[in-house]
C-alpha cells in the first residue's frame, strides 16, 4: 500500500510540533488512530502516539509489528519513531510512558479520549506522584489536515480517477429487474476491482420512493420502468476517502424526474463555480441552497452541501448552512482543501435526486476530481 513519503511526515511533525509550542505544550498523547495515521503511516486498528520535541513514542502490540515494520522501511520511513511494544494495557503503558518522560505540560486530544479513560490517567499519574494535570486540546491535527499537501493530493486525485472508472462499470449493472441489493454487491465489488482497499462507507442504492431517503440502505426493492436510482458509494485508496452520486433513471426518465434533476445539477454547478480560495464555506453552501429555492424546490434540500474529505470520509471543512449565534467566524477555503458538492431534493413517496463530486481548492479556483458524465442516464 501508498504511504507518505517521510519528508512529508516530517513537514506534519514540524507544523504539529510548532503548534504545540504556540499551546505551551510540552507534548501531545494522540489516541486519533486517522490523526496517528496522518503523523506516522500506521493503518492498523490499535496504536497511542506521544510526540515531544523530539520523538514519537509509538505504542502499538505484537498484532502490528510487522505491519509497522513494513511501513517503516525508506522512503517512508517515520522520522524519530520510537516503537513500545505494550505489554498489559496500552493505557498503563501509556501512564508508564508518560512517567519516564518527566514534568512536562502533556496535553491530550480531548475529542478522542472517553471521560473513563482520562479519569483513570488523572488518577494514575496522580498516585504515581505526577500531580500536573493533563491538558485539553482541540484540533491540532485535524486543523492541519484540512489542507492537504502533494502526496494527499496525489492519491486523491488517483482515488478520484478509479472511482470513475467504477462508476462507468456501475451504469453498465443498473437495468430493470435487478434489486438494490445486488447493485450495491456489485459496486463494492467493483471497488476492489479497481484497487480500494474497502468502500469508504455503506454503499447507498436507492430506487424509486426509497431514493426519497438521503442516506437509504439498499433493500430487497426490484428496479422498475422509470425509477430515478440514486447510486452513492465512496472507497479508500492509499488511505485517502472519495466519494461520488449519480441519480439515473430505469428506462425512460419521467418529465418529473428530468425537472428535479436539473434542479439539482444546475444547484451543483452553481456551488461547484463558488468555489475558490477565500470563499466562505457558508457562502459556497448559499449558492447550491439558493439554486434549488429558484426552481421552487428550496424545502427540499434538508442536509448540507458537502464535506471534507481524507484520511476520514467524513472531515473538515464542512460545507454547511450558517448556524446563527455558532458559526461567528466566516470560515473561507483554501488551497489544498478537498470536498464534496452534493445537493440533493428528496419529496416523500416519489424519491429523490442527489448529484455529488469532490473537488480541490485550487490557486485559481477549483478542480473537479470526479468527472464521470452527471447527466441523467436511462438505463
Ligand atoms: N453517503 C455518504 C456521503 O455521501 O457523504
Ligand atoms: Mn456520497
Ligand atoms: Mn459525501
Amino acid at each position: 500500500m501508498a504511504s507518505a513519503p517521510s519528508d512529508a511526515l516530517k513537514r506534519r511533525h514540524t507544523r504539529l510540533r510548532a503548534a504545540l509550542t504556540e499551546a505551551s505544550i510540552d507534548a501531545l498523547v494522540v489516541t486519533s488512530l486517522p490523526n496517528i495515521l496522518y503523523l506516522t503511516n500506521f493503518s492498523g486498528s490499535a496504536a497511542i502516539v506521544v510526540i515531544d520535541r523530539d520523538r514519537l513514542h509509538f505504542l502499538t502490540d505484537t498484532r502490528y509489528l510487522a505491519s509497522v515494520a513494513d511501513a517503516q522501511t525508506t522512503p517512508h520511513a517515520c522520522p524519530d519513531l520510537a516503537v513500545e511494544v505494550i505489554t498489559g494495557s496500552y493505557d498503563a503503558s501509556l501512564a508508564a510512558c508518560l512517567q519516564a518522560m518527566g514534568g512536562g505540560r502533556v496535553g491530550f486530544e480531548a475529542a478522542h479520549l472517553s471521560v473513563s479513560r482520562f479519569d483513570w490517567l488523572t488518577r494514575t499519574l496522580a498516585a504515581a506522584g505526577r500531580d500536573r494535570p493533563l491538558v485539553p486540546t482541540e484540533g491540532l491535527i485535524e486543523g492541519a489536515r484540512v489542507r492537504k499537501d502533494l502526496y494527499e493530493l496525489a492519491m486523491l486525485r488517483e482515488g478520484a480517477r478509479r472511482l470513475d472508472e467504477v462508476a462507468t462499470a456501475v451504469f453498465g449493472r443498473v437495468s430493470r429487474g435487478r434489486t438494490e441489493q445486488a447493485i450495491a454487491a456489485d459496486i463494492d465489488w467493483e471497488l476492489r476491482r479497481a484497487g480500494f482497499e474497502r468502500p469508504a462507507f455503506e454503499t447507498i442504492v436507492a430506487s424509486g420512493p426509497n431514493s426519497a431517503l438521503p442516506h437509504a440502505r439498499p433493500t430487497e426493492r426490484t428496479l422498475g420502468e422509470s425509477d430515478v436510482v440514486v447510486l452513492d458509494f465512496g472507497g479508500v485508496y492509499a488511505s485517502y476517502c472519495v466519494d461520488i452520486t449519480r441519480t439515473v433513471a430505469v428506462g425512460r426518465a419521467s418529465e418529473r424526474a428530468r425537472q428535479v434533476h436539473a434542479a439539482v445539477l444546475g444547484a451543483q454547478q452553481r456551488a461547484i463555480a463558488a468555489v475558490a480560495p477565500g470563499v466562505s464555506r457558508f457562502a459556497i453552501d448559499a449558492a447550491a441552497r439558493e439554486a434549488l429555492a429558484q426552481a421552487g424546490m428550496g424545502d427540499a434540500f434538508g442536509h448540507g452541501t458537502g464535506h471534507g474529505l481524507g484520511i476520514e470520509v467524513h472531515e473538515n471543512p464542512r460545507v454547511v448552512q450558517r448556524r446563527d449565534g455558532v458559526d461567528t467566524r466566516d470560515e473561507a477555503v483554501d488551497t489544498g482543501m478537498v470536498f464534496t458538492i452534493e445537493p440533493g431534493a428528496y419529496f416523500p413517496g416519489w424519491g429523490g435526486v442527489r448529484i455529488e463530486d469532490d473537488v480541490v481548492v485550487t490557486e485559481h479556483g477549483r478542480d473537479c476530481l470526479t468527472r464521470v458524465t452527471t447527466e441523467l442516464l436511462e438505463l
